[in-house]
């Protein structure tokens, strides 16, 4: 295999924490530094990822396992047949969602094993690890909030329909996902930067890039 000078910097955190922001500043800045920088996401960026995005976020309930072998089929199609390849070509490539998601959302939110899960994901990506993950954490409140999920406030779900799958969960799912991607951030430090998500969208970019050049 060809030596990989590219970087893979994956973006996680909770639903309406701003990933989606943080990706496209990064993905700006990086450019504007004259690097190369392919800006993809999970689910559904990868080869026949919108077909599964759709089943995956959009479908009727499914079964708890299957949910983790379509987002690992999506996963294993985008590592093979777009970030690796990029990284092989020497680009840098920002994903929006990555391994960490399936961990937190099916281990921590849906209580799956997540030995069993970390194994998968393994085969899933033929171990691609990324080489940075940036977290960005803030209130679970907050955060859903942001997205519109206000009938956690009150207003009877009258805005709900808007959301997909998983931003429907209760909010004591979303609480397991915050504390789950707390937890794996502190079992492997020199891979996690974690942001604060509860600030201006310029000053969560101001600390990705400081956690970028520090490392
Ligand atoms: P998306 O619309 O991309 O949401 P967001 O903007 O919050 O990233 O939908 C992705 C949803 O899928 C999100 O709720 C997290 C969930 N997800 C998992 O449960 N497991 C996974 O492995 C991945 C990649 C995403």
């Amino acid at each position: 295999m060809p030596a990989m000078e590219g970087r893979l910097i994956s973006i996680e955190g909770p639903d309406g924490a701003g990933k989606s922001t943080l990706a496209l500043g990064l993905r700006n800045e990086l450019a504007a530094r004259g690097i190369e920088v392919i800006l993809t996401r999970e689910p559904g960026d990868g080869p026949v990822g919108p077909q599964i995005r759709q089943v995956l976020l959009e479908g009727a309930d499914i079964d708890q396992w299957t949910e983790v072998f379509l987002f690992l089929a999506d996963r294993r199609q985008h590592v093979e047949g777009l970030i690796r390849p990029a990284l092989e070509k020497g680009k840098w490539v920002v994903c929006d969602r990555y391994l960490d998601s399936t961990i937190v959302y099916q281990g921590y939110g849906r209580d799956l094993d997540v030995g069993l899960l970390r194994k998968l994901n393994k085969i899933a990506t033929s171990g691609l690890m990324p080489d940075r993950t940036l977290l960005i954490d803030m209130p679970v409140e907050k955060a859903l909030a942001r997205i519109g999920v206000a009938d956690l406030f009150g207003d009877g779900g009258a805005k709900r329909n808007r959301h997909d799958r998983l931003d429907r969960e209760p909010v004591e799912f979303h609480r397991r996902v915050r504390d789950g991607f707390l937890a794996e951030a502190r079992l492997d430090p020199a891979r996690f930067a974690v942001l604060d998500g509860d600030q201006e969208p310029a000053k969560v970019l101001e600390q990705a890039i400081a956690s970028l050049t520090a490392s």
